[in-house]
């Protein structure tokens, strides 16, 4: 088999590659351009033009878990902890949808003093607004995820981070990875529209490792993908290590996209952060959504899982119309719909 025919191999018979194959892709620069471009036309032919706009808020910085890589880490002292009132929430949620975002994301730290009923009221009333709801906030339980769905979230992110058993218990020490499966097969169950996604160039992750990554979210059959390059952040154990690359990030982004043809996968804040072409670069590159921060600025620089994310000190307004450049700039057209998953079922004939 020549090369370039492991892209034929993963649009045809997807099932049918193997870890070795795809980490063999990873480790090749020679076969970047003909991923990339690849990648790219099977996204204009599942997807078209559009890129879907998702307005994040970072309603609380307080987490509960410690994950090695992470600046918001209970153990880290140094940050400012904030969390945002109910109504605060629903403000910035209407702005949101004001601004031409068909989806609301609420993310934050694994925070319980947020509780069932607390998280069930902002969601109806967000969905009054119209909009699709995002929530990304950590593992809960199955009786909380269901309350949620049935007050009308309709998405939930939960990256599995690294599907490496090993490297997710080096980075996570007090948990495992069988736990995260467990918790987004819950998830599925209920019908949310899922995401996983990982984190490119962790300390002691390797080709193979990104492999595990790929084939994971494609046996998950995951609805969206985050993949964002490592940024060290410095009152963290992991402060000194190397950041990712962004050629590696982008190989994994493309390699997603032949994997899973039809599914959403943003460009990354991460990414615009390591390079300021990153997230243009991601869209070329089989990448489809964009989430734009609308965290108000005064809590913004408070929410750094890494440091100098893109975006902290712009107003919302500039934050917007610089993404709304991108976009265009990109070669690509901004929507405004709640961008669901089309999805192309399995046994519709693939048109690559
Ligand atoms: N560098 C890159 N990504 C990070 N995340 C957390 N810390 C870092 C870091 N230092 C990612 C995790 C998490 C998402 C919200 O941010 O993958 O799921």
């Amino acid at each position: 088999m020549s090369k370039k025919d492991i892209f034929q191999k993963i649009l045809k018979k997807p099932a049918s590659v193997s870890v070795e194959e795809v980490a063999w892709v990873l480790e090749d620069d020679s076969l970047n351009e003909p991923l990339f471009e690849i990648a790219d036309e099977v996204r204009n032919l599942y997807l078209g033009k559009d890129v879907y706009l998702r307005g994040i808020i970072e309603f609380s910085n307080y987490c509960r878990n410690d994950c090695l890589y992470c600046g918001i880490r209970s153990s880290n002292s140094k940050v400012s902890r904030y969390r945002m009132s109910v109504d605060e929430i629903l403000n910035t949620a209407k702005f949101i949808a004001e601004n031409g975002c068909g989806t609301v994301v609420l993310q934050s730290g694994e925070d319980p003093f947020y509780n069932d009923e607390m998280i069930a009221e902002i969601v109806h009333r967000i969905k009054k607004l119209d909009v699709a709801v995002t929530l990304s906030i950590g593992e809960r339980s199955f009786k909380e995820y269901k309350t949620w769905r049935e007050a009308g979230a309709d998405r939930y992110l939960m990256r599995h981070e690294t599907a490496d058993e090993e490297l997710y218990k080096q980075v996570h020490p007090a948990d495992d990875f069988n736990i995260r499966k467990r918790h987004l097969e819950m998830l599925k169950q209920l019908d949310y529209e899922v995401g996983t996604g990982c984190i490119v160039g962790l300390p002691h992750q390797d080709d193979l490792s990104l492999a595990k990554d790929i084939l994971f979210t494609y046996e998950f059959d995951s609805d969206m993908v985050g993949i964002g390059p490592f940024i060290p952040h410095p009152d963290t154990p992991l402060g000194k290590e190397k950041p990712g690359s962004l050629m590696k990030t982008l190989k994994v982004i493309a390699l997603t996209r032949l994997f899973l043809p039809d599914s959403n996968i943003p460009a990354t804040t991460a990414l615009g952060t390591i390079d300021p072409r990153g997230r243009q670069l991601a869209l070329n590159c089989g990448a489809n959504v964009i989430m734009p921060n609308f965290t108000p600025v005064f809590y913004r620089p408070r929410f750094t899982i890494y440091p100098n994310k893109v975006c902290i000190f712009e107003s919302d307004a500039q934050c917007r119309d610089s993404i709304k450049d991108l976009i265009e700039t990109a070669g690509y057209k901004a929507v405004e719909s709640q961008g669901f998953r089309r999805r192309v079922h399995e046994n519709s004939s693939r048109r690559i």
